[in-house]
């Protein structure tokens, strides 16, 4: 039996992920920004604390108190957080900043306040959410991309330094889910002008018309989550949905490609003496 934390279990793949903990008789501490959830605890234990994980104080001590309430984090999961939809030109300051605070320096604050007492147990799991978008951005999602993707890059980073102290780190991309996400009660927009039209206009339409159609059914994320931390030896990066998965797979390939075209200038500026 595992003890969990997971940020954002009001709605979502954070409350799938909790009720599916809960289920099978495991603790979850879970973070609200209002009120409580409805959900049965079933065989399981559950503890809610309120947190905006935006304010760097409350933040610290939500880990504080989970510590407090559990004495240990098995799992602790990072799922808190909303897209920013628009192009990159037309986003203002106060939009970005708030949007890197809650997917991007949250997390990091999170696994900041939890390290010391998770290398202290010797064992345990970061579990981040990023998103398909980090691995494989879109016109019209670059900044949410650029925060996921930095997640990303953060939980590689994490997993050589925690590996240590018996630390797992597993960065999960999810492609389309069935949530509120792509609903005006979490999705942010930027002003549009007309001169994305093309690009980011045609991007957006697509998001549109798929919200409340998504492929991904979350609570299969949440079993497919509960696989994951079952797992022996559970990968450094999962994806999550077959839109997911063919995205990554069209990015690698052209990656590949790319690298090859360019792989004579890419050598070219080495020093003469390794050239060869
Ligand atoms: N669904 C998808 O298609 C999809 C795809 C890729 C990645 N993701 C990622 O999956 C994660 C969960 O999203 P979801 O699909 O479950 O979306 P959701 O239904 O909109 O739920 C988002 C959750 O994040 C919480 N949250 C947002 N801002 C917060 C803040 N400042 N402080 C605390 N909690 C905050 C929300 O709490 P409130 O109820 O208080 O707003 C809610 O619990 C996110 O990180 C998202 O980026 C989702």
């Amino acid at each position: 039996m595992k003890t969990w934390f997971i940020t954002g279990i009001s709605r979502g793949l954070g409350k799938a992920l909790a009720e599916a903990a809960l289920a099978r008789g495991d603790t979850v501490i879970g973070t609200v920004r209002d009120a409580a959830p409805a959900m049965d605890a079933g065989a399981g234990a559950l503890h809610v604390l309120t947190l905006d994980v935006a304010d760097p104080g409350a933040v610290r001590q939500a880990v504080t108190e989970a510590f407090g309430i559990t004495g240990r984090i098995d799992v602790l999961v990072n799922n808190a957080g909303y897209g920013l939809l628009g192009a990159i030109e037309e986003a203002d300051d106060a939009a970005v900043d708030q949007l890197m605070a809650v997917n991007l320096l949250a997390p990091f604050r999170i696994i900041r306040a939890a390290l010391p007492a998770m290398r202290a147990q010797g064992a345990g799991h970061i579990l981040n959410i990023t998103s398909i978008a980090g691995r494989a951005p879109m016109a019209g999602s670059g900044l949410y991309a650029a925060a996921k993707g930095a997640v990303e890059m953060m939980s590689e980073a994490l997993a050589q330094e925690v590996a240590p102290f018996g630390l797992k780190v597993t960065a999960i991309a999810p492609g389309a889910f069935r949530t509120d996400f792509l609903s005006d009660h979490s999705i942010r927009r930027s002003r549009q002008t007309d001169a994305y039209a093309d690009s980011v206009g045609a991007a957006l339409n697509y998001l549109d018309e798929m919200a409340g159609r998504q492929k991904g059914d979350p609570a299969k994320a949440a079993q497919a989550i509960l696989t994951l931390v079952d797992a022996p030896e559970p990968p450094l990066h999962l994806l999550l949905g077959s839109d997911a998965l063919r995205r990554a797979r069209v990015k690698i390939d052209a990656l590949i490609e790319e690298i090859d075209r360019w792989e004579d200038l890419t050598r070219s500026t080495d020093f003469e003496e390794s050239l060869g």
